[in-house]
């Protein structure tokens, strides 16, 4: 079964070919240039880069990975959550092949999507207890099989990866900010430069398995604006590509500053996640195996806290290799795969869903000429 995955949720367009659960080829167009120039995705710019990009992409993918849409089984789209005309862009894509070579549409949910693809490198041992942590997003699962997630908690106010990108403005840093703040702190522990009790941890102090991090936020900009002279090494880094390692002996408190905000972020989302087996535990719960996803699993702080907790927890951790923790195409194919291998697709009415909206479960029953 030859699935094409289209990812078009944010800002980055994206395709993925699998091949029986398997990937075969993966193509990503990346905006962050556009972007950067505004410190931020700009949602109408994103979805005109989508329509632009989208078609020539996908052209030359067929050329490079050597296929036809007559020789697909199904198209998969991200069809939420996300910026809604982005999403529009991927839909009426996919849509449009789907009628065109009268092949299945499948529209996947992007987030559980990211905690799916792993998959695509080896066998999920499900029940999981999934964290997904991305710009737009930071939900706990119990995950009981690839079509059963349950939400055991999420963030209330910004995602992640949204504080990572918030705190990284605040010091002006390039954008995306998030990868640039990991490597400062980084170089900032490798020095020994890390300070727990700087900031404390978001949230934490209470039974529930929700996170919030805007308090956090407001406590690094409170932080640098009775140290101003970290915004000054910032911007001297900013205006030279120094090595990690340089800049940390260049900037001593901006990498103090960085090492100790993303353990904080690092270690209050481990400790919801060790509170979410305890919870599922004392309720009789199978989990097997803890699998983390998403743009700041790429973090590698977090990283390696993951790898602590998951010994402590006695279960084996997941985490996509890099470019599956970010968003992508092959992460599309592969649930839309899933769920065209089990008789499901969707309808050609496919609706796309924004942040914030709950994602229908509309799926329907394929019929024996594998119409939906
Ligand atoms: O999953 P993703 O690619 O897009 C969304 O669906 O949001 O996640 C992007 C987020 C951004 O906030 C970015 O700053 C963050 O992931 N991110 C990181 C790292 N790499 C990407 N955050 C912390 N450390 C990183 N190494
Ligand atoms: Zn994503």
């Amino acid at each position: 079964m030859l699935v094409l995955g289209i990812e078009s949720s944010c800002d980055e367009t994206a395709l993925g070919l699998v091949q029986d659960g398997r990937l075969v080829a993966e193509s990503v167009a990346s905006q962050a240039d556009v972007h950067a120039l505004f410190g931020g995705v700009v949602p109408e710019l994103a979805s005109r880069e989508h329509y632009r990009i989208l078609g020539p992409l996908f052209d030359a993918f067929m050329q490079t990975a050597d296929f036809q849409p007559s020789d697909l089984s199904g198209v998969a789209v991200a069809r939420g959550p996300g910026l809604l005309g982005s999403l529009l862009v991927g839909v009426s894509f996919a849509k449009a092949l789907a009628f065109g070579a009268g092949i299945p549409l499948v529209g996947v949910d992007h987030l559980k999507a990211h905690l799916l693809a792993p998959g695509l490198e080896q066998e999920l041992q499900l029940p999981a207890l999934g964290l997904l942590v991305s710009g737009g997003h930071t939900h706990i699962y119990y995950i009981k099989d690839a079509g059963n997630f349950r939400l055991l908690g999420r963030t209330l106010d910004d995602a992640a990866g949204e504080a990572f990108d918030k705190v990284a403005k605040m010091l002006g840093l390039p954008y995306p900010g998030g990868k640039t703040l990991d490597e400062l702190a980084r170089a900032g522990q490798a020095d020994g430069r890390i300070n727990r009790n700087l900031f404390s941890y978001p949230y934490l102090d209470n039974k529930n398995l929700d996170f919030s991090f805007s308090g956090l936020k407001t406590s690094v900009a409170l932080y640098l604006k009775n140290n101003p002279g970290i915004i000054e090494q910032a911007r001297a880094l900013a205006s030279g590509a120094a090595q990690a390692a340089e800049q940390s002996r260049a900037a001593p408190e901006l990498s103090e500053l960085c090492a100790s905000f993303n353990h904080c972020v690092s270690h209050t989302l481990c400790a919801k996640l060790k509170r979410a087996g305890e919870q599922l535990k004392a309720d009789g719960r199978t989990v097997k195996s803890l699998i983390v996803a998403g743009g700041v699993a790429a973090n590698s702080m977090l990283r390696s806290d993951l790898q602590a907790l998951s010994e402590q927890m006695n279960l084996p951790l997941v985490l996509p290799r890099f470019s599956l923790c970010t968003d992508n195409g092959a992460m599309i194919a592969y649930a839309g795969y899933l769920t065209l291998a089990a008789g499901y697709a969707h309808h050609l009415t496919l609706e796309a869903i924004p942040r914030g909206r709950n994602i229908p479960e509309d799926q329907v029953r394929l019929n024996l000429f594998g119409r939906a």
